[in-house]
Parts: structure tokens; C-alpha cells; sequence
């Protein structure tokens, strides 16, 4: 653990390129389980992709810049954080999400996923991260904020990557699973 501080303060972008794309193959593994089948670990890869190549790296750009903009913990600056993320990094995210998978899978229409997806994926994260910031910067104590903030991210990612791949980006559709174990798959054509 000391390692990994110190590594991760000598080198943070690299760090957090890395962790993102741990995170998110961790998450697509996790939901390819609860859904059952057989593993497809080329899935798994090009969600791996999709993150190292983009979510590691504007996440660590977008946070820095964002508290260049607006900087400290007191509440103002929180909230004005917060809602920043959520106009604009947020939405940016998903979109690059669906696209960016839907373009390793070779998919014709590679913005169907985001018109089909978009606004209710984007909905669910309203629903979920403004939650965790908030209490990440009230409830949790400073010691464990890292590792809350990486369980969260991981279950985003679990969704998202339920989503892209069956649900619909409701948190119905991933509940629905969780609960009755139903997946929405079978339901729909097969999409290549
Ligand atoms: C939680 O707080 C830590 C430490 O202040 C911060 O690095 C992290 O980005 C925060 N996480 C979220 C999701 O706001």
C-alpha cells in the first residue's frame, strides 16, 4: 500500500489511466457474471480500451481543471463542483462510452447506442453521483475517501457496462437483474 501511495503521488497520470482501466474491467467482468453465460473476455478488453484510451485521461484532466476553476472544500465551491461535473463531464463520459464501444465492436451505426441510451443512462448517474460526492465530502472520513471513491466508480462502470451491453441505461433495467437474475438480452435482436 505504501508503494502504491508513493507511486501514485510520483506519477498520478499514468496512475489514474491505469486505475480507470482496472476499474472499468473489473466492473464489465462483474456484470458479465451476473448475467450469467460464458465470460467474453474480448468485451472485457475493449472496455479496458475504451478507458485507458479515454476515461483515465479526461477524468484526470477534467478534475484537475475543475478544481483549478473553482478551488477548495468549502461548501460553495463543493456544490459549484459538483454541478459542473454533472453538466459537463458526466454527459461527456456516457457519450464517449457508447460511442467509443460501439466503435471496437464494429457496430454500422456508432452513435445508436447514445440516441437509444444517453438521456436515460445520464438520468440514472444524476440519480447516483452527486449522492456519492456529497457524502464522499460529508458522511465518509478522509481516510477512507479513495477506496469509496473507487467502490463507487466501480459499481458506475458495472452499470454502464450493463447497459451498453443489454440493459437501457435505466436503473430499473439493472435492478430488474440484480433482483430476478432477468437479463434483457434475449429479448432484443441480436445487435452486431
Ligand atoms: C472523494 O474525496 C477524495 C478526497 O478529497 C477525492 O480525491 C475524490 O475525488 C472524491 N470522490 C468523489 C467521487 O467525489
Amino acid at each position: 500500500m505504501a508503494l502504491l501511495g508513493r507511486l501514485a503521488r510520483r506519477a498520478p497520470w499514468p496512475c489514474n489511466v491505469l486505475l480507470y482501466g482496472a476499474l472499468f474491467a473489473a466492473g464489465d467482468a462483474a456484470q458479465q457474471r451476473l448475467r450469467g453465460g460464458p465470460a467474453d473476455w474480448g468485451q472485457t478488453r475493449r472496455v479496458a480500451l475504451v478507458a485507458l484510451a479515454f476515461h483515465g485521461n479526461f477524468s484526470y484532466a477534467w478534475l484537475r481543471a475543475l478544481e483549478r476553476l473553482l478551488p477548495g472544500r468549502a461548501p460553495p465551491a463543493v456544490l459549484a463542483k459538483v454541478l459542473c461535473d454533472q453538466l459537463v463531464g458526466a454527459p461527456v463520459a456516457v457519450l464517449a462510452f457508447y460511442t467509443g464501444m460501439s466503435i471496437l465492436q464494429g457496430k454500422e451505426d456508432i452513435f445508436l447506442d447514445c440516441r437509444q441510451k444517453f438521456w436515460n443512462t445520464y438520468k440514472t448517474g444524476l440519480m447516483y453521483w452527486p449522492f456519492v460526492q456529497l457524502s464522499n465530502f460529508s458522511l465518509i472520513p478522509v481516510y477512507l475517501r479513495t477506496a469509496y471513491t473507487g467502490l463507487c466508480g466501480f459499481i458506475w462502470a458495472t452499470f454502464l457496462c450493463f447497459s451498453q451491453q443489454s440493459g437501457d441505461g435505466t436503473a430499473k433495467s439493472a435492478f430488474r437483474l440484480l433482483w430476478e437474475g432477468k437479463d434483457n438480452t434475449d429479448e432484443k435482436a441480436p445487435e452486431k
